[in-house]
């Protein structure tokens, strides 16, 4: 399984926000659903061994992780507002400690980064990383931050982890996943190239 954890510094953990205004009122969840659609939407299909995990760190109730499973998922399409309506629906669910089914593939629980990274070896996406051209193997799980740097507290918890770069250049973090998970696929599929 490929997974994605990706930190929404100030990304609601209401339901109450509106699909209108998700750079503003709901604290860049724009970034946060495309991320969503990099990492699970081929063309015309799914990628079905990816799962997105989204740490919503912002007002009023945080932290938040929402799950997008690609094996599971349903009723989203390749749009921010299909994801910024899934997401809507896990905030305007009953949040446990686990995860618990929202809609089909989408879940929800308390809890946001230092819970995933003891659940996942997890490497961090940075410019500054190991060149993931001259890696001989890939991780299989990474750490991205929104539109926003790391947090001290943050930086803390990820200081000894893997950095792993997809080029020279600071990318939204959309595009990095999409960097990412081209990468992978031309090394699983070697013969194709
Ligand atoms: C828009 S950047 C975050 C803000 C950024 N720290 C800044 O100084 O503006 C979003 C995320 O994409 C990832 N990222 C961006 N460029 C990258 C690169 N060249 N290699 C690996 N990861 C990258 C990082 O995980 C980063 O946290």
């Amino acid at each position: 399984m490929k997974r994605f954890i990706i930190v929404g510094h100030k990304a609601s953990t209401s339901g109450d926000f509106s699909l209108n205004d998700m750079p503003g009122g709901a604290g860049r969840m724009d970034v946060l659903c495309r991320c969503v659609n990099s990492s699970l939407f081929l063309s015309h299909d799914l990628r079905r061994d990816v799962e997105c995990y989204l740490v919503l760190q912002g007002e009023p109730d945080p932290p938040k992780t929402i799950l997008f499973s690609g094996e599971r998922v349903r009723y989203l399409n390749p749009d921010e507002r299909s994801a910024g309506s899934l997401i809507k629906k896990a905030l305007a669910a009953t949040c446990r400690d686990e995860f618990s089914e929202s809609t089909k593939g989408v879940y929800v629980r308390r809890g946001g980064l230092d819970r995933l990274l003891s659940e996942f070896q997890v490497a961090l996406l940075d410019e500054n990383g190991e060149d993931i051209r001259t890696m001989a193997e890939l991780p299989d799980a990474y750490l991205l931050s929104d539109h926003m740097n790391f947090a001290e507290e943050e930086e803390a918890l990820i200081q000894d982890v893997q950095k792993v770069s997809v080029g020279p250049k600071i990318l939204h973090a959309d595009h990095t996943i999409t960097i990412m998970l081209n990468e992978m696929d031309r090394r699983e599929n070697p013969s194709e190239l």
